[in-house]
């Protein structure tokens, strides 16, 4: 099951810093995705924003009282601490990390903190020298020991006027760290080369060959991959979509320079996973200058582009250890032949075939339905699925083709 905020508590625990405003869209975020929030303010907090901001957006009560009113049904700290699913923390300022890496318990969020045993993820945003003091440095240190995630605050002009790290980071960044709170780490320790998109072969300085390819379904799997704990590379042809936070992003935009770079980050890696659009051909030849209007060519010539996987399914014959190789086949029809065909003659331990005619799949979709065929004959078909869901489906076999090949 991918990581998901379907159904979740989540109790969102707000400090005293200017960036206090910013979290009031997080909540409203996790709210659009499923989740139930709970806030809980310090009283520094509530210098900032106020209580009835997120009261509002959330359409819970906000806590900020360690000693409820008489009546209340049970000790507040311990039925927050006992209701979440996941803590966040955001912003955290210097102080409250002090608290908690002393674990303290003496303002509600603390005590609340002390007292889950739900995964605790927390935004530091504080002045850059309040940052960089080794005090705050150790705390952070303390934080991660106790298994706290810690998302790196980003550098840049800050409220005071100085410049440094500190900012609160991105919701990009801290959505994908809360996710990795709530998924399995099953494949930390493992590294995984993606690739994804399409590539871009140039006929002339303004034109080029390319394909349809969004680049969504390689972005999905190294998203869910990191999510679960992998060290990703993403070797990514031209696209649109921004690279996944915590993921080394290798832009390329030609099947020569993906090449290229498979080849260069290739050592030390469990698997590759092929998802990119490779464009099989390249113009014969770019043009210098634009082509013009008034000299259209009568045709233009092309040349084949080396198979990238192919060459490393042949250096897989030869290398005893060499990585899982994952491909995928874009197919409109005899998609299980075709399947079968490439996944013999790429020598791959496991290929996803695509419909590239389905509309709910494939190019540009935002869904996919996955037929995955491996060396054991073995073919599972998917349902249509996110393609994020899809691609932990994909990571759910790559790691048990892993866990066999270390046992043979
Ligand atoms: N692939 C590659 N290098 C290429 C072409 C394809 O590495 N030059 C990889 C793709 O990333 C994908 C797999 O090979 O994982 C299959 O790609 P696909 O386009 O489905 O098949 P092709 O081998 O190109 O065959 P055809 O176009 O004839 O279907």
């Amino acid at each position: 099951m991918a990581a998901s905020f379907a159904g979740k508590n989540v109790l969102l625990g707000v400090t005293g810093s200017i960036a206090a405003y910013k979290t009031a869209d997080w909540a409203r975020a996790l709210g659009r995705e499923g989740a139930s929030v709970r806030v809980v303010m310090t009283g520094a907090a509530g210098r900032f924003v106020t209580p009835l901001t997120f009261a509002a957006l959330t359409g819970h009560e906000v806590h900020a009282d360690m000693f409820a009113p008489a009546g209340a049904e049970t000790i507040p700290h311990i039925r927050l601490a006992r209701e979440s699913d996941l803590v966040l923390i955001a912003p955290a300022t210097a102080t409250t990390i002090a608290r908690l890496a002393n674990g303290l318990a003496d303002d509600l969020l603390a005590a609340i903190v002390l007292a889950t045993r739900a995964p605790v993820v927390v935004c530091p945003a504080m002045n850059c020298a309040m940052y960089q003091h080794p005090a705050t440095g150790s705390n952070f240190s303390r934080l991660a020991g106790y298994g706290y995630r810690l998302v790196t605050p980003e550098a840049g002009a800050m409220a005071c006027g100085e410049e440094g790290p500190g900012r609160l980071p991105e919701w990009d960044a801290v959505r994908e760290s809360l996710l990795a709170a709530l998924s399995p780490q099953d494949l930390a320790g493992r590294r995984f080369l993606v690739t994804a998109g399409p590539t871009h072969e140039p006929l002339d300085p303004v034109r080029y060959l390319g394909n349809r390819s969004s680049g969504r379904m390689g972005y999905a799997l190294a998203r869910t991959a990191h999510r679960r704990g992998a060290d990703v590379i993403l070797i990514s042809g031209p696209t649109h979509l921004p690279s996944p936070p915590g993921v080394e992003t290798i832009r390329v935009r030609t099947a020569a320079e993906m090449h290229r770079a498979v080849l260069d980050r290739l050592g030390g890696t469990a698997a590759v996973v092929k998802a990119a659009a490779v464009s099989d051909f390249r113009p014969a030849s770019c043009a210098d200058q634009k082509i013009k209007k008034s000299g259209p060519p009568a045709a233009l010539p092309l040349a084949a582009n080396e198979d990238i996987l192919a060459g490393l399914g042949r250096m897989k014959k030869e290398r005893p250890g060499f990585p899982l190789l994952v491909g995928f086949a874009a197919e409109s029809r005899n998609h299980l032949a075709e399947g079968r065909r490439k996944l013999e003659a790429k020598n791959l331990d496991l290929i996803a075939v695509n419909d590239i005619l389905a509309t709910d799949a494939g190019f540009g979709a935002e869904t996919n339905r996955l037929l995955l065929l491996d060396r054991s004959g073995r073919a599972e078909e998917l349902p249509l699925l996110s393609k994020e869901e899809a691609a932990d489906r994909l990571w759910d076999r790559v790691a048990s083709l892993l866990a066999s090949s270390c046992q043979s």
